[in-house]
């Protein structure tokens, strides 16, 4: 019981909370996870938008496992759950940029595959504290260089006026 308390102290401190100006009493107002979706991650496409929200959300759970320091296994099989859903996401991208002849394809996908390695990584050495460490901060960075810069990038390129890459028949 003691464990469990302290576990909740040490989720309670780390993860930075966003109050909404509700008016209500403070242990009434609506909290935001930092994981959480907000419109402004929005790339412009829907499909996409959809699987960084469920991204985003698995993220959010590996967190909270993290922080209320739950058993190496419980966060060693989310993550197995990321990787197959970034899996998805990744070919879905891949797909998406190379129908429209996004220039940048060769330097997002390596990015992928490094984000792919880490997770491996990771996962072998989950059983260890600092896997945890390592964990967060790859999460961190993806949410902020990759989903709010990189990707953003390509949809741009595509919403701009991008037309698909027609079959060369000469
Ligand atoms: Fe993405
Ligand atoms: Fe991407």
């Amino acid at each position: 019981m003691k464990n469990e308390q302290q576990a909740l102290k040490v989720a309670n401190d780390a993860l930075i909370f966003e109050s909404e100006p509700t008016g209500l009493p403070p242990e009434k107002k609506t909290v935001t996870h930092p994981m959480e979706w907000k419109n402004e991650y929005s790339v412009g496409i829907k499909t996409i938008d959809d699987q960084h929200k469920m991204l985003l959300h698995c993220f959010a759970n590996i967190q909270n496992s993290i922080f209320a320091e739950q058993a190496w296994s419980t966060i060693h099989y989310s993550i197995i759950e990321l990787k197959e859903l970034a899996l998805i996401h990744f070919a879905v991208e891949d797909a998406l940029m190379e129908l429209f002849g996004y220039p940048k394809i060769a330097a997002h996908q390596r990015t992928h595959q490094n984000f792919l390695y880490k997770l491996d990584d990771i996962l072998n050495i989950s059983t260890r504290k600092s896997a945890n460490k390592e964990m967060l901060k790859l999460l961190e960075e993806w949410q902020k260089k990759h989903i709010l810069g990189d990707d953003r990038d390509y949809a741009d390129f595509i919403l701009s006026g991008a037309t698909v890459v027609r079959s060369n028949n000469n």
